[in-house]
């Protein structure tokens, strides 16, 4: 996760563990996601899966979806094609009363390699971050369950 954000996580612990808050998803990309030239994923595209994983966070947290309230920060940092695998992660920093604050971070693990061959891919010796963000998430009073 980013640097600055690790401090803060160690203070957002589940109810009677250890663990802090985080939630992830692995995909492909598939190739009719691929929307601008050269089979360029649009970011919008990456921002729907921290958008997934933030609800699989509230729901873990408060038993309720949430609604995403805001972004303070999001760096595109290298491109994403169709046939790219991701490793999404999120967790949670920062509760508030009614808000979440939460970092996420996308990192390519797989890209395709079409020079060599139509079906040739690489896994990447080290993974390539290439989007991170941070944002606030709201579950109303009246939503939260708080299950665990
Ligand atoms: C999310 C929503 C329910 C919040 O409504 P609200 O209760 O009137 O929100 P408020 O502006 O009073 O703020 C609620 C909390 O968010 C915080 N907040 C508000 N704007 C914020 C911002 N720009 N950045 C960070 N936090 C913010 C407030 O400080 C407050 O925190 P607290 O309860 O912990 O003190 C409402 O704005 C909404 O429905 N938005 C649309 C959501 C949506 O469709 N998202 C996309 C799909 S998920």
């Amino acid at each position: 996760m980013p640097k600055n954000t690790k401090k803060s996580t160690t203070s957002v612990k589940k109810k009677g563990g250890a663990q802090p808050l985080r939630a992830s998803l692995r995909l492909r990309i598939p190739n009719s996601e691929a929307h601008y030239g050269g089979n360029l994923v649009s970011g919008s595209k990456i921002l729907e899966y921290f958008g997934d994983v933030a609800t699989e966070l509230l729901i873990r947290l408060d038993g309720d979806e949430g609604l995403f309230r805001a972004y303070d920060n999001i760096e595109f940092l290298a491109p994403v094609y169709g046939g790219d695998y991701l490793e999404i992660e999120g967790e949670i920093t920062e509760i508030g009363n009614t808000s979440r604050k939460m970092a996420f971070e996308a990192k390519k693990v797989i890209e395709p390699e079409p020079n060599i061959a139509p079906s040739a891919a690489r896994v990447l010796k080290s993974p390539i971050v290439v989007v991170k963000a941070t944002g606030t998430c709201v579950t109303p009073k009246n939503l939260q369950r708080n299950p665990e």
